[in-house]
């Protein structure tokens, strides 16, 4: 991935918005957000009183603003509310509510509309379908489906009872399911038969039977029916999610809840072997995500908004269902793969549809560069107006070309940073406000105080490396991780010993004489490959069970089209021998044991791998070597110097 400098050392036109996008804006002119950023920092207090009284339907106010004991946050304290009453409810007698909130394409092309009233009936039903099967508030509910409707239905019906969701993304394995279940004892799962993927069935309901031979705490499980092939019933266990939601009533009197109940964990990958439960509470999170998708999608009542990310990620969670529900928006939901039946089917679809908004991942937007302009040029897209990007740094020749042949040359695009931590988009371009530069995230969202410094906490110039860290504590921000709050600490507060109050992101990044950031990249032993967050160590640790497999390290190696690939270095048992078809059951074994997003692109033998006399494996020379680059940098720490041109040799 080509490393992010500024923009004018590159050379880059800065993009003013144009006068057509700023007449409608919601907010307009680079100065109007310049005061409501300045406003936000200088008084934080006013600014997140109005706004939580202004977008969030409360039962009962709240009483304080911000409890702050770094690293724990309490926001809007002494507050209650319903998550779900506040993306669903609050539309019920307003024009809203005959307005589609979801409109639904399947893969093989079957289309379902849900308005809110519907939407709203459908959440009801499930809510007493759960209620009746013993989940309540603080319970946790494992949700392991595909991207249709009832993910939807199933994560708000946990919100309206105070149950805690945990969603899992359908590519995980049976061993990941069964982790991230165990992690936080989950009471009910909600999966489905399965799921369509380029023209074939996601086998979820088997891939659920085996997670489940190990997960005591589950009790029942709801079995939503999609894609119709013969799944195995455990009676007194399984139930259909049809049948059981049939009989239901469509109201739902709604409990309230504290604004710090937690709403959902979500697993994420750290750069131990053990995913975090991240978690994330009501009302900061919900305030977070609905004022940054009004803002930064510059959201309309005529807007059809399609994210591409799937429910099983944070982007799914803050950016189809919670931000864009509170909003009474109407989101789009596509399950399927974006080059099935075609390369063109997300522009096939825009046009169809109508479609108004379109937030993806860079690695979607190379993939199309890759199949060819042709797909994309045979379709007006004359109904977009806005485009959005998430999950790496976007390469400015990636930002031409979605500028260019999909928003042709209209449609503003904000590159939004963030993370599954964050909850909510925190450096962003506002599209009626912001001069664009491609390759760079801009500017901070509101509240947000984002800087870039080195390894002792000093703030770096203009245009050097640094570490990102956030100096204040944000509404939406994560509470703890489940179960292990020293880990919370550590991770994301122990940077900086002198400021215990600094979230410390893992990130890379740069900040130029405007101001602006440029994300490079993680810099900690996390990979982001296609947008997917993948541990080194759970790779590594996948890996070593395998009976051939002596020790393993993963590194992650620039790709042009994926961001980065990975690389395994794998040294063998005695017994056993490097051949092409064990790197074959290598790739197969990670794939089973993590999901498919983890299967090495490589796996190369080695006799040794670099280690420092402690033992630590270098994987900053790994990461050199996998890149084919000359090995540079101190390497008096290492063990033993020959192992360098050992691995060179390797492959
Ligand atoms: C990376 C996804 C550059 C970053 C919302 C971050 C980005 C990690 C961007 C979080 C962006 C996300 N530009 N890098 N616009 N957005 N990242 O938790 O490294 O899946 O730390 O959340 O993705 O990934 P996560």
């Amino acid at each position: 991935m080509a490393r992010p400098t500024s923009a004018a050392a590159r050379g880059l036109r800065v993009l003013k918005p144009s006068a057509d996008f700023q007449r409608q804006a919601r907010l307009s002119g680079l100065a109007a957000y310049k005061r409501l950023h300045a406003e936000s920092l200088r008084a934080p207090d006013t600014f997140w009183r109005r706004m939580a009284e202004e977008h969030v339907v409360w039962r009962k106010p709240f009483h304080e603003v911000l409890r702050w004991k770094p690293p724990h946050a309490k926001w809007f304290v002494g507050g209650s509310l319903n998550v779900a009453e506040n993306c669903l409810d609050r539309h019920l007698g307003t024009n809203r509510e005959n307005q589609a909130a979801i409109i639904f394409e399947g893969e093989p092309g079957d289309v379902r509309t849900l308005t809110y009233r519907q939407l709203h009936a459908e959440v009801c039903r499930a809510a007493h379908v759960l209620e009746n099967l013993g989940v309540g508030k603080g319970d946790r509910v494992a949700i392991y489906l595909p991207m249709i409707p009832e993910a939807v239905v199933a994560m708000l019906a946990c919100a309206r009872l105070g149950a805690i969701h945990t969603v899992v993304f359908g590519g995980f394995s049976p061993d990941s399911l069964k982790d991230r279940i165990n992690g936080c004892h989950a009471k009910l799962l909600i999966t489905a038969d399965g799921g369509w993927r380029r023209g074939k069935i996601v086998e979820l309901k088997s891939a659920a039977d085996k997670a489940l031979e190990h997960t005591p705490s589950v009790q029942a499980v709801l079995v939503v029916k999609r894609t119709a092939q013969a799944v195995t019933m455990r009676s007194g266990r399984d139930i259909w999610w049809t049948e059981a939601l049939a009989g239901a009533p469509n109201s739902h009197r709604a409990k309230a809840f504290g604004s710090e109940h937690p709403l959902f964990i979500l697993y994420t990958s750290g750069s131990t072997g053990k995913p975090k439960g991240v978690l994330h509470t009501s009302a900061g999170y919900l305030l977070g995500a609905k004022l940054s998708s009004r803002y930064v999608f510059d959201l309309k009542d005529n807007d059809r908004y399609f994210c591409s990310a799937d429910i099983g990620w944070i982007t799914g969670h803050s950016y189809v269902v919670y931000g864009l529900m509170s909003n009474g928006a109407t989101v789009f939901l596509y399950e399927g793969a974006p080059n099935q039946p075609g390369p063109d089917r997300f522009w096939e679809m825009i046009d169809r549809h109508g479609l108004t908004i379109l937030y993806t991942a860079p690695t979607a937007i190379r993939a199309f560069m890759r199949w060819g302009d042709e797909h994309v040029l045979r379709h007006r897209l004359d109904s977009l107006r806005l485009l959005g990007s998430v999950g790496e740094p976007i390469n400015p020749e990636a930002w031409h070309w979605y500028h260019r042949l999909v928003g042709k040359g209209r449609c503003p695009i904000v590159d939004t940073w963030w993370q599954t931590e964050t909850g909510s988009i925190m450096i962003t371009p506002l599209p009626g406000a912001t001069p664009l530069k491609p390759g760079s995230a801009t500017l901070p969202f509101f509240g947000v105080a984002p800087r870039v410094v080195d390894e002792r906490g000093r703030e770096v110039g203009p245009d050097q490396d640094g570490k990102l860290v956030i100096t204040r504590p944000w509404p939406s921000m994560l509470r703890t991780l489940w179960g292990d709050d020293e880990r919370y600490r550590r991770t994301y507060f122990g940077e900086y010993g002198e400021h215990p109050d600094w979230y410390f992101t893992g990130d890379g990044a740069r900040r130029d004489k405007d101001g602006y950031f440029w994300i490079i990249g993680r810099i900690d032993d996390v990979l982001n490959i296609s947008g997917h967050r993948i541990g080194t160590a759970e790779v590594e640790s996948a890996l070593v069970a395998h009976p051939a497999v002596a020790e393993a390290a993963a590194v992650g190696k620039p790709d042009d089209l994926k961001g980065q690939s990975l690389v395994v270095f794998v040294t063998l048992k005695q017994a056993a021998v490097a051949t092409d078809e064990l790197r074959e059951q290598l790739r197969a074994h990670v794939a089973r044991e993590i999901g498919a997003l983890a299967r090495p692109d490589q796996v190369r033998f080695a006799p040794a791998l670099p280690k420092t006399r402690s033992g630590k494996i270098m994987r900053r020379i790994l990461k050199d070597i996998a890149a084919g680059k000359p090995v540079v940098g101190d390497v008096t720490t290492m063990e033993d110097v020959t192992v360098i041109a050992a691995l060179q040799d390797a492959c």
